[in-house]
């Protein structure tokens, strides 16, 4: 079997998002609208595909790397100007060439395996998705002749006040023959009223050159396009409740499904519970039989197992087994705490690494530190890691014990099974197993190093 040419149209600015960023880059579900649809190419077994680029190509180029081979159109003429740019790039070479409208992010892998299957099985020369839409707006619509075969695309702009009222819409995706694509992108015309080289009107040029053409109708959910903001919401809501039910299939429960936001890049171990208004982001990563929520917000967390986070945020940070965070802590980036750790009530922690069984409840802050395993951090501890220049590094060794409201000027260094009374201010190193007291503190206990082990 001849394989599968792909090639993606991502060219357009997309004026009716009334954006500055293009809009095959706009998020759905945290990423770009473009990835979906490329991702699904790779689920189909398709391989990089030719993505036509123009708006802003640079930022498009940049978003998406190696997945795609990039084409220019310097110009945005139309989707069948567009096609034309990445003839060249498909070489002599005859058999299917899958055309696809990067702002069509839903399709699935599934429907793209279908409409190449009847392509093949059918012998056509083009074959085109289609839909019945209760509200066509803004979609081509496909005009059937008398038998019920598929005459001609007509653009909304174009249409007739009857053709308008039709509900079956063109989906923009279409597999054809190389050959007659070029054929029949040749005799395009942009004598229309947007003035451009529609590529829908290949589909009657073949027809009257007596070509085979077949349709192939799918949900209407699979072929939405997004135009506008209130599409790209539309989409998302989809999107979110497809992700929600692929992490419940796979033995997460999902309280509220309707206040839980997650995205794409996702993973949930089995057993997990996600309680409401919790928002999952990014490529965050749970481990299995985790309490996640009410009202927690991970952004590119990595979660062992048994974690809980209670009405918290956990971003670009990792949390070990058995470690409970929250209500109302925040972990920022950089953040690696160990297992069985216990964050508390309004505890910030940034860029720290913590140790396992290590407590730091009420109101304090961590930040650019290295705290041991069994460490205490009594209320309202800081460190202090800022001089208004520079940061500087906070160490807390095993099983010290950090009175409440200690505020730690770092640099500084508290040793192994060392304790620091409540108030004071520590700026001088505390050896292990002392005791440091007053404002500035004092140690007022030295240890011999055996005592202190
Ligand atoms: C297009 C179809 C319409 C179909 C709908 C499905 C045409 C003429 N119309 O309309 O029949 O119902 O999609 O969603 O094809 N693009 C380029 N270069 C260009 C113009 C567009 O690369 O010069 C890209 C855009 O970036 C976009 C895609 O092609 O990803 C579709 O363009 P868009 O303007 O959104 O077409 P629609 O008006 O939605
Ligand atoms: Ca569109």
């Amino acid at each position: 079997m001849e394989r599968v040419r792909a090639v993606v149209l991502a060219a357009g600015k997309g004026k009716r998002m009334q954006s500055d960023l293009p809009k095959v880059l706009h998020l759905l579900c945290g990423r770009p609208l473009v990835t979906y649809v490329l991702d699904v190419l790779t689920e189909a077994a398709i391989e990089r595909p030719l993505l036509v680029i123009g708006h802003a190509a640079d930022s498009v180029r940049a978003a998406l790397g190696e997945r795609a081979v990039f084409i220019e159109q310097h110009e945005q003429l139309g989707t069948g100007h567009a096609v034309m740019q990445a003839l060249p790039h498909l070489g002599p070479a005859g058999g299917p060439v899958l055309v696809l409208y990067g702002d069509t992010p839903l399709l699935s892998a599934g429907t793209i395996t279908a409409l190449v299957d009847l392509h093949r099985n059918s012998r056509s020369d083009a074959t085109m998705l289609t839909a019945a839409l209760d509200d066509p707006t803004g979609y081509g619509r496909v005009i059937r002749g008398p038998g019920g075969s598929v005459e001609r695309i007509v653009e909304e702009a174009d249409a007739s006040p009857e053709e308008a009222r039709l509900r079956e819409i063109n989906a923009g995706t279409y597999v054809f023959e190389a050959e007659a694509l070029r054929e029949a992108l040749a005799q395009l015309r942009p004598d229309n009223v947007q003035g451009e080289y529609y590529l829908t009107d290949t589909i009657a040029w073949l027809l009257g050159a007596g070509r085979r053409v077949s349709a192939l109708l799918v949900a209407a959910e699979e072929a939405m396009g997004i135009n506008s903001r209130r599409e790209l919401a539309a989409a998302g809501q989809i999107m979110r409740a497809r992700l929600l039910d692929r992490l419940m299939d796979a033995g997460v429960t999902v309280v509220d499904p309707a206040t839980t936001y997650v995205h794409a890049g996702v993973r949930a171990g089995r057993d997990t519970v996600i309680h409401p208004q919790s928002y999952l982001e990014g490529e965050t990563v749970i481990g299995r039989e985790c309490v996640i929520g009410p009202q927690a917000r991970l952004v590119d967390a990595v979660l062992g197992d048994r974690v809980t986070v209670e009405a918290s945020t956990v971003v670009k940070s990792a949390v070990g087994e058995g470690t409970r965070i929250g209500p109302y802590s925040r972990l920022r980036p950089g953040s690696r705490i160990g297992r069985f750790v216990e964050i508390g009530n309004y505890a910030e922690i940034k860029n720290a690494t913590i140790g396992d069984h290590t407590k730091v409840h009420h109101m304090s802050y961590i930040g650019d530190a290295t705290l041991g395993t069994r460490v205490n951090i009594g209320a309202g501890t800081v460190t202090c890691n800022y001089d208004g220049k520079r940061k500087h590094v906070t160490v807390i060794e095993d099983e010290a014990f950090i009175g409440s409201d200690s505020m730690l000027i770092a640099p500084v260094r508290i040793g192994r099974g060392a304790v620091t009374g409540a108030g004071s201010v520590v700026n001088k190193d505390v050896p292990p197993g002392g005791v440091a007291v007053g404002v500035p503190a004092r140690v007022i206990k030295h240890v011999s190093a055996d005592v202190a082990r």
